[in-house]
């Protein structure tokens, strides 16, 4: 009798870093297996989506602007906007916002009145997401949204002259306390916080923006903004960093300039990441951050008098901002990109995606779209390019991590109005998961699955987290961390932060063949600031799907 039945067996340890495996049919004959895959969720949510936040239960909101004209998505109830400063149609019954139901891949349009165009956000401890800027009658404008069930009627709250100043390319970020700081913006060299502490308040200048402005090409809007354990700020503006105490409007520390001198922030858009900050060791948390990729210096003039796209920038820079003295370790993509997101996998890698291969962010200014995404691991500094590709996703493109695992990505608007012919790359208004290698099947033998997990994890509490797997290796395999759902826009992920968290105990249940997980929450309100975050459990390499939990 011959034995039909396959046996796949994996030849490497590391598979997770490989989008593809060789695996033995048994016969002898290793055969490749895609790991990673694309799906196409939606053809049109009927907006672009240029802005994306996950919100807590598990829906995503998503936005472009009310001044690009009609939209694929009309407003609900046959209503209708009439704004007599939009530049686009003073009369427009179409939607600019919507509500994306990720389990039932379904959507419907919300309403928003003010023009919400290269705005800012960040998610307040309670859940609500607080939505900062834009541009025209909405350049001051706070709006709120409060997450409720999908067939329920919640919608924007809009307060269109709440700020102190003009946010437009502004960057948010969540403080310890619960407040939000928002930095910068279009001309604007200062920095304000929400809640707006009075009505005569101004905001508090930032000569930091100010001094690395490039005029007209500006390269420091977006500013990579990361809140750092001490509870001070990193700031990232141009090719230029400084740890920020906002609180006494001081530079604690200004480190190097990036090396190579070109500038990373809009419209040269690389991107940013605060790497995992790690509990587990008995020492100091030592923060790192790392910056990938940009257009190089004078690349966006040479965009605008027409002399053509540069080549993107291959490099990122690492520098760990606890060495005595801090330097940028750099290191080369194996794909240059202009326009890329970085987003944190529950892995702890680092996924770069979207983008462009020459040019700069703006409108009709890149060429050559970067489809493959790359995944970088910090550990032991590799990158691996991924094998599958996505359509084109250009200027106002966007990604966001989904507690199941998978990238959720959507839009590229490139230029003004929905222009869907005669242009290089259309308006897309489509959305895309990318499923990471470790979503495959070819994992499911050890894949955690979260049954029970506490809701409200508490500062140096303990909190238990309860799963199965089919095959539990060893302890030293396990591990648990959490991950704050980023607001992303024009490559940045903002409040994006993961917490690797000390694991106490693993307790196996015989009757359930289950398994219980102690662990203990983050230390402080700097390391993780109060709000819901979603927890994995990661066991040898693959991750389970994330549990909301509220760090209190
Ligand atoms: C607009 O939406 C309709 C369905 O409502 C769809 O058939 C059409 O393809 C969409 N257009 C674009 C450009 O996505
Ligand atoms: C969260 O707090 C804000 C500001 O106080 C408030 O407007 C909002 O309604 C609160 N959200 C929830 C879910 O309670
Ligand atoms: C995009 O469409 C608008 C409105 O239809 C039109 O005015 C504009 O010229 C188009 N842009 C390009 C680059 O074709
Ligand atoms: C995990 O939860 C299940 C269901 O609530 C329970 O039966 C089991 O005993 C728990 N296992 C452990 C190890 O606590």
């Amino acid at each position: 009798m011959i034995n039909t039945k396959k046996t796949l067996i994996i030849f490497t340890t590391s598979i997770l870093c490989l989008s593809l495996a060789i695996l033995s049919d048994g016969q002898g004959n290793p055969f490749l297996l895609q790991l990673d895959r694309w799906e196409m969720l939606l053809p049109s949510i009927g907006i672009s989506a240029m802005h994306m936040q996950v919100l807590h239960n598990g829906m995503v909101i998503m936005f472009d602007r009310t001044d690009f004209g009609i939209s694929n998505i009309s407003l609900a109830g046959g209503m209708c906007r009439y704004d007599p400063s939009d530049t686009a149609v003073k009369f427009d019954c179409s939607a600019h916002s919507v509500l994306y139901d990720v389990v039932s891949n379904t959507f419907r349009p919300l309403n928003v009145q003010t023009d919400t165009w290269c705005s800012s956000g960040a998610v307040l401890p309670n859940g609500t997401l607080v939505q900062t800027g834009g541009y025209n009658d909405g350049e001051r404008a706070a709006r709120m949204f409060t997450p409720c069930g999908y067939t329920q009627r919640c919608d924007w709250i809009e307060f269109p002259q709440y700020l102190a100043q003009r946010r437009w390319y502004a960057t948010n970020q969540i403080l310890p306390d619960g407040r939000i700081i928002v930095v910068g913006g279009r001309r604007q060299f200062n920095f304000e916080i929400f809640p707006r502490p009075d009505s005569r308040s101004r905001g508090s200048r930032f000569e930091f923006l100010r001094e690395t402005s490039d005029g007209s090409n500006e390269n420091n809007l977006y500013p990579f903004l990361h809140l750092l354990p001490d509870g001070n700020l990193f700031v990232f503006a141009n090719t230029r960093s400084i740890v920020f105490d906002y609180k006494k409007n001081r530079i604690v520390k200004e480190f190097p300039e990036i090396p190579g001198g070109d500038p990373r922030n809009y419209p040269s858009s690389g991107s940013s990441i605060l790497l995992p900050l790690d509990e587990t060791k008995n020492t100091n948390i030592e923060p790192e951050i790392m910056v990938c990729g940009g257009a190089p210096k004078g690349g966006f003039s040479y965009v605008k008098s027409r002399r053509g796209f540069m080549p993107a920038t291959s490099t990122c820079g690492r520098l760990k901002l606890s060495n005595p003295n801090p330097s940028w370790e750099m290191e080369t993509m194996p794909l240059p990109r202009v326009m890329g997101d970085m987003l944190l996998l529950p892995t702890a890698d680092v996924i770069i995606l979207n983008g462009a291969g020459a040019g700069t962010a703006g409108w009709e200014n890149a060429r050559d779209p970067v489809t493959r995404p790359v995944i970088y691991h910090p550990f032991d500094r590799r990158f691996s390019i991924m094998s599958t590709p996505s359509r084109p996703r250009m200027y106002h493109s966007s990604a966001v991590l989904l507690p199941d695992g998978r990238v959720l990505v959507g839009g590229s608007n490139p230029h003004v109005y929905y222009n869907f012919t005669n242009v290089e790359y259309p308006t897309d208004l489509s959305l895309e998961a990318y499923y990471p290698p470790y979503l495959s099947f070819t994992f499911d033998l050890i894949r955690p699955k979260i049954l029970t997990s506490d809701k409200v994890v508490s500062y140096k509490r303990s909190f238990n987290v309860n799963f199965s797997t089919p095959q539990f290796l060893t302890v030293d395999l396990l591990s648990v961390r959490i991950l704050a759902p980023s607001f992303t826009t024009h490559s940045f992920a903002m409040n994006q932060r993961m917490v690797i968290l000390k694991l106490l105990s693993v307790e196996r249940d015989q009757l359930t063949n289950s398994y219980r997980v102690n662990a203990l929450g983050p230390s402080t309100a700097e390391i993780a600031p109060p709000g819901y975050y979603m927890l994995f459990l990661v066991h040898a390499g693959v991750p389970s799907s994330g549990a909301w939990v509220h760090i209190e």
